[in-house]
């Protein structure tokens, strides 16, 4: 043998026998316990979730401990809780002893169950763990992909089941805890919770966090930035980056006046303080509905107001969702529909009756493309119940739940009239507060608190609403008068295939939008350029305009649109938008090639959640 070889085997020897004496157990089989989680909330719940966790943006990782105190049925039982690329070194329970905790065999889609071996009088469980780069709720940000372009930025994405990749708890929306939280950041930054925040910087980098009533976990967020705070009113105010922050608060100036409007409608605002934290550009949704701290894209900051019914949507959610929970993800339409029937409601008590019309017209044209596709494609999933069993809950996240579940509800309005449905919406909410219920149990609550008659009982049709496919044919068409407008210009163009700037006199977004989605279907790049010219698509600033007008761009191959979509598609990662693109680019050969080239620029941008789609419509890897 060689000295080198000599020096090899020894090596290899001595990793072997480490290997050994750390004793990693092998992974153990554990099934699920719902469809989406393997917390045993049967036996063993979280009252409350202490977090002590570190930023570090050098090595992007958050690491700290997770105190779980515990609520138990019998003593002699295992916790079992959810996790996902999270790496946990150490259980220890409440007197500190460490206790021998076994992993599960990891799941590609709900992680790795961690399961905790109880004594009989345990009270507290507490994990110290750490995240890695692999952790998708968390987006790290470098400074040029912030509004400021001077700090990083980090913020968590829980909803659906993310959460156990950047905590490790029971991960099901039926197990409602409070929580309390010491995060120490970079002293420049500011970090930003789901729960009471701070209003200023302080110099120790660190935070206390408290959120005293208990919510689910696809509900906990962490945001950390250059952010600074300017209040609308006494209760609600806006965070944004200190460059944005004056833009932000003009646009949003009407907050106030929609949590009051809420309140009017279905019962006190239950959550003290309403603040709306405003992103960079990468953040994958529109708006997220953290408690007492929203999170929202910049892209609503449109200049003109004309798209703040987002922040009546995560406002109302306030009530719907996270006050009313959906027990399952299969009950996803109970949080959505309620929203954007409770979102319209605001919005027509904030902006008049027709801009809520108009709202919910073009909500209706998109429903009504979305059923027919899923009718070819899954038609059960166009049901408002549904079975995502052993699937990702994002599933879910179609226009059914949003706004089908809308009609079903403005078709219990239109059948009991506004007066009694009013109040029983008001009443299903107090009643409900703070518990997380099903389809079923909502089904009951209406047959038993709404409906009056055996006629009444007959024309609900509830169970066509909510275990039927597509629409049923009763279902309620708003229309407006300014959208009418949008439909005759489009019906104009249609006929002459050319365009007249007269017609979009005084237009807002939303008559665009109509515009712009009601094109013949086979308009061709020289009749998108006559457009072009005539109202300046290219050049809006406007994101809603821009998606639907790159979606056509993508389509013809509009060249000339080329540059600003690309621009679009790198500095923007909202979903909604990228998705319809990125699908149209991918309808044909080159421009197939072209998204791919630049999905491959814009990527390390992305969020997880917006990369893992635009990956699937473009068939390469996340
Ligand atoms: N809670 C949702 C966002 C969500 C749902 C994230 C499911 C992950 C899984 C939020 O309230 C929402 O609906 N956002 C919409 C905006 C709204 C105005 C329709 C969005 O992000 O586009
Ligand atoms: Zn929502």
């Amino acid at each position: 043998m060689s000295k080198f070889e000599h020096i090899f085997f020894a090596c290899a020897a001595f990793l072997v026998a480490c290997q050994r004496s750390k004793q990693v157990p092998a992974p153990i089989q554990v099934p699920l316990q719902t469809d989406h989680s393997f917390g045993n909330a049967d036996k063993v719940r979280t009252k409350h979730l202490h977090l002590d966790l570190k930023v570090d943006f050098k090595s992007k990782t958050l690491s700290g401990t997770a105190t779980h105190t515990l609520d138990r049925q019998g003593n002699d039982s295992v916790m079992i809780l959810d996790s996902r690329n999270l790496f946990v070194d150490e259980v220890t329970l409440d007197d500190g002893s460490k206790t021998d905790f076994r992993l599960g065999v990891a799941d590609s889609l709900f992680g790795t169950a961690i399961v905790i071996p109880l004594k009989p009088g345990t009270k507290k469980v507490n994990l110290r763990y750490h995240t890695d780069s692999l952790s998708e709720a968390l987006q790290w940000l470098n400074p040029a992909q912030t509004h400021d372009r001077r700090h990083p930025f980090l913020f968590t994405q829980s909803q659906a089941i993310l959460a156990r990749t950047w905590i490790p708890l029971m991960d099901r929306p039926d197990v409602r805890f409070t929580y309390s939280a010491r995060i120490s950041c970079p002293k420049e930054l500011m970090a930003l919770m789901s729960a009471s925040n701070p209003q200023q910087r302080n110099d120790s980098g660190i935070y206390h966090f408290n959120m005293p009533q208990p919510v689910s976990s696809y509900l906990m967020a962490l945001a950390v930035g250059d952010v600074a705070f300017k209040p609308l009113d006494s209760i609600s105010g806006v965070y944004a980056e200190p460059g944005f922050l004056d833009s932000v608060a003009w646009e949003l100036a009407d907050m106030p006046q929609m949590i009051e409007k809420a309140s009017a409608l279905y019962g006190d605002y239950p959550w003290g303080r309403y603040d709306v934290l405003v992103l960079p550009p990468s953040f994958p949704f529109g708006g997220m509905e953290n408690p007492r701290l929203t999170f929202a894209t910049p892209t609503i900051i449109a200049g003109d107001r004309s798209l703040t019914s987002l922040v009546a949507h995560e406002l109302a959610h306030s009530w719907s969702g996270n006050l009313v929970t959906n027990a399952t993800w299969n009950d996803f339409w109970l949080n959505e529909g309620f929203t954007v029937y409770f979102e319209n409601r605001i919005v027509e008590a904030v902006y008049g009756k027709d801009f809520a019309d108009m709202c919910a017209e073009l909500e209706v044209g998109e429903l009504e493309r979305t059923v027919s596709r899923m009718m070819r494609e899954n038609p059960a999933d166009t049901r408002l119940a549904l079975n995502l069993k052993g699937r990702n809950p994002d599933d879910g996240l179609t226009d059914i739940a949003y706004i089908k579940g809308f009609l079903f509800l403005k078709h219990l309005e239109q059948l009991v009239g506004r007066p009694r449905w009013d109040a029983f919406l008001k009443e299903y909410f107090r009643v409900h507060s703070f518990k997380t219920i099903t389809t079923g149990t909502f089904n009951d609550y209406v047959q038993e608190h709404l409906l009056q008659t055996a006629r009444e009982a007959v024309a609900a049709k509830l169970n066509d609403w909510i275990y039927g496919e597509g629409l049923p044919d009763n279902a309620p068409r708003p229309a407006s008068e300014r959208m009418k407008l949008a439909r005759e210009a489009a019906a104009k163009y249609q006929r002459s295939r050319k365009p007249d700037p007269a017609m979009v006199k005084g237009w807002v977004t939303q008559q665009y939008q109509h515009f712009l989605r009601n094109l013949p279907k086979d308009i061709n790049a020289a009749e998108l350029e006559a457009l072009d010219q005539a109202f300046g698509f290219s050049r809006s600033g406007n994101a809603e305009i821009q998606c639907d007008w790159f979606t056509l761009a993508a389509t013809a191959l509009y060249r000339p649109a080329f540059a600003s979509m690309e621009a679009f598609l790198v500095r923007v990662g909202r979903r909604k938008f990228l998705k319809p693109v990125y699908e149209a680019l991918s309808a044909t050969p080159q421009g197939l090639e072209m998204g791919r080239a630049i999905f491959k620029r814009a990527k390390p941008g992305y969020h997880s959640v917006s990369a893992g789609s635009i990956a699937e419509i473009l068939h390469v890897q996340p």
